[in-house]
């Protein structure tokens, strides 16, 4: 099946288990524990009901919005996932890390992506790919001055913000991982923090995931909201936290001085049995009352779930597994096709719920579960 005979994102999943080797394959798709979060972060969507509004003139759409003050084409970005080198289809391509992706992004798509701590490739590298805004997703390591000079690297190469990560002091359960004793391949390294972190430890087999090992040798798990105070100090970048999951450390987040919040479970990879994030993310935009932007992933797969997630006061959405998808079956051309469905599929969504821009996406819009019958 090529990518022009492809109508929604979830089919490339199928053809990325197809594709890809089975310890690359889990390592993307897979959750922690039993998974129960996985399969509620794309059911707690299915149960949030849209509410249409009919003879709205809709001859003019417009999908556009704003993100720290950057214009983008559409409220949809590209999350950050590690290790995107071992969804391409020749593992062994010399392809600048994200290159495909990025060059989908910028300037013809207008939207980005976070580039992850666990990337394949140098943050210097990937800046080079040309135009387009670019933030980065920040793992704060027990070296912190290596960890300061990377920060420092990712301004100077004109990366606009930093996502700091705050839902993985250890790696979570992930049992397929474990079962495959994950390990990278040697010729793959997470390339931003190589000098800083002993990167063999990816390479070699242990009784678990390698991923799991790394961490816990790696990790600084003592950090608290105080880091954002420290990474304050030492970049003028905005600064996110993603990994929000309540109310109080939203509370928190604000109070600690951060730019936005992004809510987040991980793509449910760290704590099993917490909610899915569209289910919390009221909550937390209530906790929050506008004084920062609010952004969510987690099984956002149709565009009916970024209007979804706009009703119940999110500014954009982040999606991950599907991009990486598109990028193991058809490279540039399905990274295209992902967002290029995603985002035609979120403009007939506005349009049939009579709306013309994303700021006409109202919380009536929506039916959730903690809402009166009606
Ligand atoms: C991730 N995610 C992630 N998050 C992060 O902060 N740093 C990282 O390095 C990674 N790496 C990563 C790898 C892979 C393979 C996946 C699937 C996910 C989490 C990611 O940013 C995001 O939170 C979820 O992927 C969103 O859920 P969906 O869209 O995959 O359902």
């Amino acid at each position: 099946k090529m990518s022009n005979e492809i109508v929604n994102v979830r089919e490339y999943e199928a053809l990325a288990k197809q594709k890809l080797p089975k310890m690359f394959y889990d390592y993307y798709a897979t959750g922690a524990d039993d998974q129960w979060t996985l399969r509620e972060n794309i059911e707690a969507f299915a149960r949030i009901r849209i509410r249409p509004r009919i003879m709205v003139d809709v001859s003019n759409v417009d999908m556009s919005t704003e993100v720290l003050g950057f214009k983008l084409s559409m409220p949809i970005m590209v999350a950050p996932t590690g290790h995107q080198k071992l969804a391409h289809n020749e593992v062994k391509c010399n392809l600048v890390e994200s290159t495909i992706i990025m060059r989908c992004l910028g300037p013809s798509l207008g939207i980005f992506q976070v580039l992850s701590s666990s990337a394949n490739s140098t943050l210097e590298d990937v800046a080079k790919t040309g135009p387009g805004i670019r933030f980065f997703q920040l793992y704060i390591f027990k070296n912190r001055e290596g960890v300061a000079e990377v920060v420092k690297r990712a301004e100077r190469a004109g990366f606009k913000a930093i996502v700091l990560t705050g839902d993985s002091p250890c790696l979570g359960h992930r049992e397929n991982d474990i079962k495959n004793r994950f390990t990278l391949p040697a010729h793959l390294t997470i390339s931003n923090f190589e000098k800083i972190s002993d990167s063999s430890i990816l390479q070699s087999k242990s009784d678990k995931s390698s991923l799991a090992a790394f961490a816990d040798s790696q990790i600084d798990s003592s950090i608290t909201w105080k880091e954002v105070a420290w990474l304050r100090g030492i970049t003028s970048l905005p600064i996110l936290i993603k990994g929000v999951l309540t109310g109080e450390d939203a509370a928190l987040a604000v109070h600690s001085g951060v730019d936005g919040i992004i809510v987040s479970n991980h793509g449910a990879r760290q704590l099993d049995y917490v909610p899915a994030t569209i289910s919390v993310l009221e909550e937390i935009v209530q906790a929050v009352g506008g004084r920062v932007p609010v952004f969510l992933d987690g099984g956002v797969r149709r565009g009916t779930d970024v209007f979804k997630a706009l009703a119940l006061g999110a500014a954009g959405v982040f999606v991950g597994r599907p991009v990486v998808y598109g990028l193991a079956v058809d490279g540039e051309a399905g990274v295209r096709k992902v967002l290029k469905m995603l985002h035609d599929e979120f403009e007939v969504a506005l349009k049939l719920s009579g709306c013309c821009q994303v700021q006409d996406i109202k919380r009536s819009h929506v039916w959730t579960e903690n809402d009166p019958l009606r």
